[in-house]
Parts: C-alpha cells; structure tokens; sequence
C-alpha cells in the first residue's frame, strides 16, 4: 500500500485525473470502477478537460458505479445515475451502452458482468466519515459481493442535507469488499480536515470490519491519495 499526501484538493484533483488518464491511454479497453461524493468533483472535471484536450478516443472504456441509492428514480438530482451525467459522463465521448450502474440489474449480476467484462482495472473511492468505502457499512464482510445494503444512521445524517425534503434513502444498491479487492488497482481519495480522523484510523487499523476501508490493505496496488488537511492526523 502506498500514500501519497498532496498540497491541497486541487492538486489531487489533477494527481487523480492524470492517473486515470494514464490508465485509458496504456489500455484503451480499461474498465473504471467509479465513485461519486463530494471528493470526486473536482477529478471528474479535471478528467474531462484532461481527455478532451487529448482528444480521447473512449469507445472501448467500460464504466462501472460503485453504488447507487435503492429505489430512488435516477432522474433524481441526488441519484448517483445523475450526478455521473451531470459530471462526467455528458462531457465525454464514451459509449453509453458501456456505462453500468449496480442497482439497474440484480445486485448478485453486477459481478457477473464486472467478471465477464474482464474486472475492474482501476477502482476509483472516497472515503465515508465512518470508514465506508462505496457503501460498505462497518459490520460488512470481507467475503461481501454486490446487494444491498442498510445505510447506516451517521451516513444517513450526512447525507440528510441533501434530501431537505426529509425523504432519506434507507438503503442502497453497493458493491462487495469483495468485488473492490478484485480490481486490479485501487484509488482511495480522501481531502478535507473531515476526512482526517477517519485516515488517521484508517492507517493505524488492522483490516477489520469496524473500519471497512482497512480492508484496503489486503490489496497489493492500492494508493491512498490524500490533501495535507485529510493528512493531517496522520
Ligand atoms: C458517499 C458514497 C461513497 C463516497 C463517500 C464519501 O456516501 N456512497 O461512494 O465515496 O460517501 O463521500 P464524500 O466524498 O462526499 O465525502
């Protein structure tokens, strides 16, 4: 496991985006596993100059959400199908029959086609402020595949601002731990003074369920890239 501290969330933004375009471009067939959160605006704009400045050609580029809310249409603009268009995926020209969300099939086939498409060859993943990683809650198993899942109550209070309606999804559609240490590289991004007690735990932690982003350190090729404020506690 490697980390990497960065000045600032600008810098990682670019970091994050140079790295995935290196990505594409040493393998233009990749396969992206792809979060979303606060953390992952920056990158995506980043990305989306960095690739057509390039002129990129994506037509071969698979992408595969690591979690959407359950039940929520995805025309909602706090739907992960929403925010993925709105930030990438509209600005770019990939293929949209090669983009692929978790909860539009059976959780259990979202392996299926991952495996099938060849796995995950780079993993992108925020951090929650209690360790989740997509939506892995603490108590998740290390054997878990794609399902769904119960969010827990603080991911449930983040997230409550953005669901001023009071409406909150309850749960989610997520991949695995087990799904995330198939990909062959993983990503975990983690800026803001928020994130700095959850790396430092992270860190120092044993793999175990109580904190699911230790889990990380069962994977060969995983980096942790951080800003100084997400760094800070370290
Ligand atoms: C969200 C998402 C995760 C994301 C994490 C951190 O709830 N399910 O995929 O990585 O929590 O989000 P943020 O970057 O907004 O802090």
């Amino acid at each position: 496991m490697k980390t990497l501290v960065l000045k600032n969330s600008d810098e990682v933004a670019k970091k994050a985006a140079s790295i995935l375009l290196q990505q594409i471009k040493n393998k233009p067939q990749s396969n992206l596993g792809l979060a979303t959160g606060q953390t992952m605006i920056p990158i995506y704009k980043e990305l989306c100059l960095l690739i057509n400045n390039k002129k990129l050609n994506l037509s071969k580029i698979k992408t595969f959400n690591v979690d959407e809310y359950h039940t929520l249409p995805i025309t909602d603009k706090n739907s992960y199908h929403y925010y993925m268009n709105n930030l990438l995926f509209k600005h770019i020209n990939i293929n949209p029959s090669n983009i692929f969300f978790p909860q539009s099939l059976k959780p259990s086939n979202y392996d299926k086609l991952i495996k099938k498409a060849g796995g995950i060859d780079m993993m992108i993943l925020g951090i929650g402020s209690n360790g989740h990683i997509a939506f892995n809650e603490p108590g998740c198993s290390i054997k878990s595949n794609t399902r769904i899942v119960k969010l827990a109550e603080s991911t449930k209070k983040s997230n409550s601002v953005f669901f001023p309606n009071g409406k909150i999804p309850l749960k989610a559609v997520s991949v695995g731990i087990k799904t995330i240490l198939k990909s062959k590289k993983i990503i975990l991004i983690a800026t803001t003074k928020n994130k700095a007690e959850i790396i430092s735990k992270t860190l120092k932690a044993k793999p175990s369920p109580a904190i699911p982003a230790s889990y990380l350190k069962r994977h060969k090729k995983v980096l942790f890239l951080l800003d100084s404020d997400a760094a800070s506690l370290i």
